[in-house]
């Protein structure tokens, strides 16, 4: 069985294959247009989804010499995300589905991030704990099964990725921040600011207080010292961002007595995160760099399991762009 497919639900435009239990090609294409926006403009990622979307996708049936008439399936991201953004890949899917009568799977992008740790690594049999960390999400899930999820703990505010972002935008550097503040992060000092680790109910999330307090201590430093201390200020927001997601995992895994933890979305990316993962009492994975982030992949392998169980959507499918597990 070949699966396609498509992942457009905000500026990453990802295409990719999955046949027969195996990752054939995954192409990502990042918008690095809303760099200069500090933050992405959703009528201009549409519009990049719209021109890039069917080249890449002639570009994977080419690389892999795979005809239109050998896909079983299409599998398209239908929420959470931007409407515009997911109204593109959306209204492709479907006029693939209906032009060459292949079935089409609707797949919640939240969904795809948690299984994206197992394109490449072994798979934890349920029930497991996740962490989806991302620039729109910051969750922690009770996986018991393909669809059963129990959502353990949520942001209150700001996702954690979200926070990397907007820091970073505060002192000066790129879009996104969460990169831009790991490698500036590496050169400081973790503890020169001493921002409180948030640690709201439970285990639940909060990262708007972080953020408010890495801004008051940015102000407090005059023009020289906010130049000379970009490094110390990247360190010391990390540890405590990392910090207080390692700190709700330890509670959950207490609680939950559940030793499998699986960390997915752009922000398992992070360097220090999986340090910490390390010294946990209970196994771990995260994906492979190229699934951290949106990507096509994730989507194709979950579309294909779920093709697999017979799961398929009706054509009528619509854009859910507040869409939960
Ligand atoms: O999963 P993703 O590509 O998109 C969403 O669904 O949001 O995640 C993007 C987020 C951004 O906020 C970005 O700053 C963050 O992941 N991110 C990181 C790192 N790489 C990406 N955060 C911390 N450390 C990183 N190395
Ligand atoms: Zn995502």
């Amino acid at each position: 069985m070949t699966v396609l497919g498509i992942e457009t639900s905000c500026d990453e435009t990802g295409v990719a294959l999955f046949r027969d239990g195996k990752l054939l090609i995954n192409k990502i294409y990042s918008q690095e247009v809303h760099t200069k926006f500090g933050g992405v403009v959703p009528e201009i990622a549409s519009r990049e989804h719209t021109q890039r979307l069917l080249p890449m996708i002639n570009e994977i049936l080419e690389d892999t010499n795979c005809g239109l008439p050998e896909i079983d399936g299409v599998a398209v991201t239908y929420g959470p995300g931007l409407l515009c953004c997911l109204l593109v890949g959306l209204n492709f899917a479907k006029g693939l589905s209906y032009s060459h009568n292949i079935p089409i799977i609707g797949i919640n992008h939240l969904e795809a991030h948690i299984y994206s740790p197992f394109i490449t690594h072994k798979e934890f049999t349920p029930p497991f704990l996740s962490l989806l960390v991302s620039g729109g999400h910051t969750q922690l899930i009770k996986v018991n099964g393909l669809g059963e999820y129990e959502v353990l703990g949520h942001t209150l505010d700001d996702a954690c990725g979200e926070a990397f972002d907007k820091v970073s935008k505060l002192i000066g550097l790129g879009y996104p921040g969460g990169p831009e503040i790991e490698v500036q992060a590496k050169k400081g000092s973790a503890y020169a600011f001493d921002f409180p680790v948030p640690d709201p109910e439970g285990l639940n999330f909060s990262y708007s207080g972080l953020k408010t307090s890495v801004l008051y201590a940015y102000k407090k430093l005059s023009q020289e010292e906010r130049i000379r201390r970009i490094q110390d200020i990247a360190a010391s927001f990390q540890r405590v961002a990392i910090e207080s997601l390692i700190l709700k995992l330890e509670r959950a895994i207490d609680e939950t007595g559940i030793r499998c933890v699986s960390v997915s979305g752009g922000v398992s990316a992070n360097g220090l995160l999986k340090k910490h993962l390390g010294e946990l009492d209970a196994k771990w994975v995260v994906p492979d760099q190229e699934f951290t982030m949106d990507n096509g992949a994730m989507v194709a392998f979950l579309g294909y399991r779920l093709f697999k169980k017979g799961i398929k959507s009706d054509l009528i499918i619509r854009a859910e762009p507040r869409l939960s597990l």
